[in-house]
């Protein structure tokens, strides 16, 4: 027999730590897929081999060369139909918690022994057990949530998430948020990783940018010269790929520099993209894999790092207190703050 559990599991680190109790008690944890369907992906997979079947890569995966990471996750649909499960889930647990976590564990984990379940997963904990929210005595430091307004996508009117169908009109739940993470390990201690996600964005685009160091010294810098760090984007989707940016000389007498992109399609394969997410998760599971899928100690790791956020959020407060973006907006602008406070600035998409 074997138990497949969809996403999110548990609510929080309690409910998540009796929910596995109770599926302990039935099952064995290798009868346990607890699906997460982004790790169905196809280029949420093609990671590990981006970054453990590449000698080039790995050794500037580290604090020593890169500046920060960014993950995102945009969606532009609402809450659709969805009010009665968005409700009393929001941002955090529909797709923090579980999608970018996930995507975060495979960018910052260490190579594992083999690549079989258990020693993938033995990774994934051990860097989700050496990740913190960045400042947890001020949330505001490294969290942030946001709900949308009315606005306009492509041109159509849209509603605010609270005058959705089913939605409380003084709801509180998040359909953004953004998240500082510190690793406190050899690797990547004093790199940031900033995560963000949300409904109603101008984009759909899932994507992780490595932000490399700036050059030590900067020749380069005057009104025609303005070099930039370099910066390796995996798209997650759509247009699934990888690109690296670097600076180049403009042709020409002048000594002018310009950013240019070294891209790597999928499209270029020109094979029709591979099953649904869902297909691969569920081929597996009939077929006792248990790689693409999250373990016990792997979930509980991941609500413990967002814990303090979700302890100051849950409290009952004024609803007035979260911040909001229009839809059809980038983020809120308190998630700016987030990110700008450190020098630095979100991703254009
Ligand atoms: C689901 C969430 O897990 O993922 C949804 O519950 C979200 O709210 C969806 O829209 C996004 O998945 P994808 O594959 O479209 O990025």
């Amino acid at each position: 027999h074997r138990l497949v559990i969809e996403k999110p599991f548990g609510r929080d680190l309690a409910s998540a730590q009796s929910l596995n109790q109770v599926v302990q008690k039935y099952c064995k944890e290798h009868q346990v897929y607890r699906i997460d369907h982004y790790l169905g992906k196809e280029t949420v997979q093609n990671l590990l081999v981006f970054r453990f079947a590449n000698a080039i890569f790995e050794p500037l995966w580290n604090r020593q060369f890169v500046d920060h990471v960014q993950i995102t996750v945009a969606e532009t649909v609402g809450v659709e139909d969805r009010a009665g499960y968005y409700e009393s889930a929001g941002a955090l647990r529909d797709m923090l918690q579980n999608h970018l976590m996930q995507l975060y564990c495979l960018t910052a984990m260490e190579a594992p022994n083999a690549m079989d379940a258990d020693s993938i997963r033995t990774e994934k904990v051990k860097v989700l057990q050496a990740t913190r929210l960045a400042d947890v005595h001020n949330l505001s430091r490294s969290a942030v949530r946001g709900q949308y307004n009315a606005g306009w996508m492509k041109g159509q009117a849209v509603p605010g998430y609270r005058t959705e169908p089913g939605v409380n009109p003084n709801s509180s739940t998040p359909t953004y948020v953004a998240m500082k993470f510190v690793v406190d390990n050899w690797r990547w201690k004093g790199v940031p990783f900033y995560l963000r996600t949300g409904k109603r964005m101008p984009k759909k685009v899932s994507e992780i940018s490595i932000h490399f160091r700036e050059v030590p010294s900067r020749m380069f810098q005057s009104a025609a010269q303005q070099t930039n760090a370099n910066i390796l984007t995996m798209r997650i989707q759509p247009n699934e790929g990888i690109s690296l940016r670097f600076d180049v000389k403009m042709p020409g007498a002048e000594f002018r520099t310009r950013s240019v992109d070294m891209d790597f399609s999928y499209g270029s394969f020109g094979i029709q993209a591979t099953s649904d997410a869902y297909d691969r998760l569920f081929l597996d599971c009939m077929m006792s894999d248990q790689t693409l899928f999250t373990r016990a100690d792997e979930v509980e790791a991941a609500w413990q790092v967002v814990t303090p956020a979700l302890s100051v959020w849950d409290a009952p407060a004024d609803p007035n207190t979260i911040p909001h973006y229009e839809a059809g907006t980038w983020e809120p602008a308190e998630a700016e703050l987030l990110i700008n406070q450190d020098g630095r600035r979100w991703r254009r998409l």
